[in-house]
């Protein structure tokens, strides 16, 4: 079986080839209607979920195949102490392929090694997002027709935002794109992944300034402040609303910036940016729908 726990489990190719094949999919989906057909998808998610959960769903029912799952411990026996292990090796004799949510950063990689059916990682506390990448780098692809030499800006809690570590583990892969990390101090992006950007040698500046960076970007991904991640209330309610992007913060923005953000929104962009044919983040959702559908065909070998 293949696990997907990071980014990096696929292979730069393998993306591209993902992504090819959502453009297929977009073009003739009635091709797909029935590929998965007898295969059963098992997401289990012991974190609340809007986007990944269903477009994982959507995804294998519009491949022709069926869903199982729980959304929330508490309606599985995690709520009555059973380990991570013990539900995987269950659920792996009732699904062809699983996909779980887990709070604790690390437990897909246990959860992988007590399973025999493709297992992908869902998002994992403020770790990885592999998922979430994929359906970024559709986006962006879909916008340039590329994903290379890009300026990409990404702001807020760069800290604890696992989907911000997974795009930039991913973009590092693709030439000479620049990064402009964008957090207050103390959400600044983690010492382990600077030291991954220093290595590559990429171009990159940290600063605190969203509006003076705006005019550079190609994309400027948005994050919202992981509220479930601190520690302390107080800090958060001091910092969830840093940044927050209006139409007047737009006012220097390139004509064909890209605005991204993985979603849900507090308050990190205002409605009224909805409007702007810049902002590209729930046309993101779909792009995340079609790459699960891509992922899915792959990881059964169902693709060709
Ligand atoms: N982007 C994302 O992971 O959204 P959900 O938490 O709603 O799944």
């Amino acid at each position: 079986n293949r696990s997907i726990i990071n980014i990096l489990d696929l292979s730069v190719e393998e993306i591209n080839e993902l992504m090819a094949l959502a453009d297929k999919i977009e073009a003739k989906p009635e091709d797909y209607w029935e590929r998965c057909k007898h295969k059963k998808l098992a997401t289990l998610f012991f974190e609340p979920s809007t986007r990944t959960r269903l477009s994982f769903e959507a995804a294998m029912l519009e491949l022709g195949g069926s869903v199982l799952g729980f959304a929330g411990a508490s309606s599985s026996s995690a709520a009555k102490g059973e380990s991570v292990a013990d539900t995987i090796e269950t659920v792996s004799n009732y699904a062809d392929i699983i996909t779980m949510r887990h709070p604790k950063e690390g437990a897909p990689v246990v959860a992988s090694t007590h399973t025999t059916v493709p297992f992908i990682n869902a998002g994992d506390g403020g770790h990885f997002h592999p998922t979430q990448t994929l359906a970024d780098l559709l986006t962006i692809h879909r916008t340039y027709g590329r994903v290379d030499n890009l300026c990409i800006g990404v702001c807020g809690d760069l800290k604890f935002g696992r989907t911000v570590h997974s795009l930039i583990d991913a973009m590092l892969r693709y030439p000479n794109n620049r990064y402009i990390l964008i957090s207050p101090e103390e959400l600044r992006l983690p010492e382990y992944e600077i030291e991954k950007l220093k290595e590559a040698g990429a171009e990159f500046r940290e600063t605190t300034d969203l509006e003076g960076s705006i005019p550079e970007l190609d994309i400027l991904y948005m994050t919202r402040v992981q509220r479930e991640r601190f520690f302390n209330e107080e800090d958060y309610l001091r910092l969830k609303d840093i940044y927050v992007l209006t139409p007047e913060k737009l006012k220097n923005a390139k004509e064909t910036m890209g605005i991204l953000h993985p979603l849900p929104r507090v308050n990190e962009i205002s409605v009224q940016v909805d409007k702007d044919k810049r902002a590209k983040y729930f046309y993101q959702t779909l792009c995340g729908k079609q790459m699960r559908m891509a992922l899915i065909l792959k990881l059964l070998g169902l693709d060709k």
